[in-house]
């Protein structure tokens, strides 16, 4: 292989295949880096050594041109050796070359010199066929491919067996859209995608496959988001006859394989945080850990404030809530505003901020403090406080948003590299907006703390569940839980949802069924595959980490999807 020769293997003979990555003619000579999936080497064409023929159409060969080459292997004089390349102590002197396929000059470049940005995204995702040549894009998929095979390789060593479940299936729900198929045979009856294997995984425990794994494809039609792709992968697990401790130990065990698989350490056993701790803290349930500046209840300090906003929501049963960004006096009423901005993005109508400075403080919150409050917020000289009044639905999103950007803005010295953590003792319910009822906070299949049955029906939002979530530097990584493996259990859960008995039948029926046959207690987690590849490929984007990504508008640009159906197709379908 190209990427493979070494100074050692000088004088041999070698036949290589591959793409030209770039030629260059210098001195009545032409040289050409060639290109395979391990690397690149440099390939001379000199009159001396390479017949007639190949040596005039050597130059004449563009881009990304595929050719066989034929040559010995020899080593480059000392001033002509590249100590950037790993084959740089060689070269590969052609004899001759063969044109295998011929390529159109490039839309973009597949070469990149270092330091280099790459192509636009959108350039990159039109032209996928070139940008997956790049060598971020070879080295990301070949990882990923890695992480895949010794996910699988260490699930089997556990005991667990992969097995797959259909992809034509019926709505599953996890809180999103449903991406719907029409069929042909039944006019007027559609197919859901699944949006996880979650029912299917339950039965499997039914069935008696007490440790069940699959690298899932799930399909969600929900408004995108960086971390989001409209299709994506799941390490999708579960077993039989489990605590939550279990599926805990194991995830941290593959965790840790994985993180080595990358080449990267992992401090096991992770940090354990309840939820609402990490509500309280970070104002979010996937908190960022790898640096401090917690939110803290300041209540107490604004009791005697005599500030219109902060006395309204204190008397409203809110709080006034805020972090301290130690030195953050320094940061510009631009820097600021950009922290500011980022909270009312997530929903606050604003943030209230001051500097506390030598002699006083300046800011919108500057007028109505005192000293004493200064001191009670323990803000110091040089300090910026940043806060939020109101409901805690309110301010902990705007606050864990602020708190992200400050630390961006102020360059808050990270504590630690990888930041694990597992968060626990979730809620079952969230409330939906404007006292719409409730929803699941996971999803219906749940197990409900014990101890918290009996108020499932009189008060709902304050039953917890057995589920926990896996977090890594402020990235969801996985979720799961305990499972309800009681029909009449259940049935209560869906009848708290609002569904009635026949919803419940139509579209539960087949779970309550298995459930009445003998089901056994269990459990399982799911992991976000492609968030795990992202983030221990160093990735920027989920697009990078996947062949064929969509877009964040959820089109593929390359092969150009989602498209109109003919009108024969339609009527196929009887759909008009
Ligand atoms: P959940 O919906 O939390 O749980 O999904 C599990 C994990 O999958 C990843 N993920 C996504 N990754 C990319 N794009 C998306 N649109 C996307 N949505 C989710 C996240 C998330 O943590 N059936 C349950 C799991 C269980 O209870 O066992 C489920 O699917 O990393």
């Amino acid at each position: 292989m190209a990427g493979s020769l070494r100074e050692q293997d000088a004088g041999r003979t070698q036949r290589l295949a591959g793409w030209v990555h770039r030629r260059r003619d210098l001195g009545g000579m032409v040289f050409i880096d060639l290109r395979d999936r391990s690397g690149i080497v440099q390939v001379s064409f000199g009159p001396d050594w390479t017949e007639p023929e190949s040596f005039g159409a050597a130059g004449k060969l563009g881009a990304e041109d595929v050719i066989a080459v034929r040559g010995e292997v020899v080593r480059r004089p000392a001033e002509a050796q590249n100590p950037e390349m790993a084959t740089g102590a060689v070269e590969l002197q052609a004899t001759s070359f063969e044109l295998l396929g011929d390529a159109d000059t490039p839309a973009i470049p597949v070469h990149q010199n270092p330091g280099e940005e790459p192509p636009a995204e959108e350039l990159r995702l039109l032209h996928r066929h070139l940008d997956l040549r790049r060598a971020p894009m070879q080295a990301a998929l070949e990882l990923r491919h890695r992480l895949v095979l010794e996910t699988r390789n260490y699930l089997d060593r556990l005991g667990f067996l992969e097995i797959e479940t259909p992809i034509l299936t019926k709505p599953m729900p996890e809180g999103a859209r449903d991406f719907l198929v029409p069929s042909r045979v039944h006019p007027g009856e559609f197919y859901a995608l699944p949006q996880s294997p979650q029912i299917y995984k339950q039965i499997l425990m039914t069935a008696g496959f007490d440790r069940y794994f699959q690298i899932a494809r799930c399909f969600r039609d929900e408004d995108q988001r960086t971390d989001r792709q409209p299709e994506f992968t799941q390490i999708d697990v579960e077993a039989s006859f489990i605590a939550p401790e279990d599926i805990l130990g194991w995830i941290e065990g593959l965790m840790v394989r994985l993180s080595e698989v990358a080449g990267m350490g992992a401090p096991a056993p992770f940090q354990r945080m309840a939820y609402r701790d990490a509500l309280d803290c970070y104002g979010s349930d996937r908190p960022d850990l790898r640096f401090g500046l917690e939110i803290e209840d300041w209540s107490e300090p604004f009791a005697d404030v005599d500030f219109r906003i902060t006395r309204a929501a204190l008397e409203a049963g809110g709080r006034v809530r805020g972090l301290r960004l130690p030195g953050g006096a320094s940061l510009s009423r631009k820097q600021v505003g950009v922290i500011e901005s980022a909270a009312r993005k997530a929903g606050a109508p604003g943030l209230l901020w001051v500097k506390r400075t030598e002699d006083g403080g300046s800011g919108p919150l500057a007028r109505f403090l005192g000293e004493g409050h200064y001191d009670a917020l323990s803000l110091r000289a040089g300090d910026l406080a940043l806060a939020a009044a109101g409901p805690d639905a309110v301010t902990s999103p705007a606050l864990a948003a602020a708190r992200l950007r400050a630390a961006d803005v102020a360059a808050v010295p990270r504590g630690r590299e990888h930041a694990w953590a597992w968060i626990l003792d979730f809620p079952l319910f969230d409330p939906l907006p404007d006292g719409a009822g409730i929803t699941f906070n996971h999803h219906p299949f749940v197990m409900p703390a014990e101890e918290d049955l009996p108020r499932l029906e009189s008060d709902p939002l304050s039953c917890g569940a057995r589920a926990y979530d896996l977090v890594y530097n402020g990235s969801e990584l996985g979720s799961g839980s305990l499972r309800i493996h009681d029909a009449a259990l259940q049935e209560r859960v869906l009848r708290a949802l609002g569904l009635g008995d026949r919803q419940i039948e139509e579209r539960f029926g087949f779970l309550l069924r298995a459930l009445r046959s003998g089901a056994p207690p269990h459990g399982g987690i799911a992991l976000g595959m492609d968030r795990i590849v992202q983030h221990f490929a160093g990735a920027t984007s989920l697009r990078d980490v996947i062949a064929f990504p969509k877009t964040t508008a959820a089109r593929a640009l390359f092969e150009a999807a989602p498209g109109r159906p003919g009108r024969a197709e339609l009527e196929a379908l009887k759909l008009a």
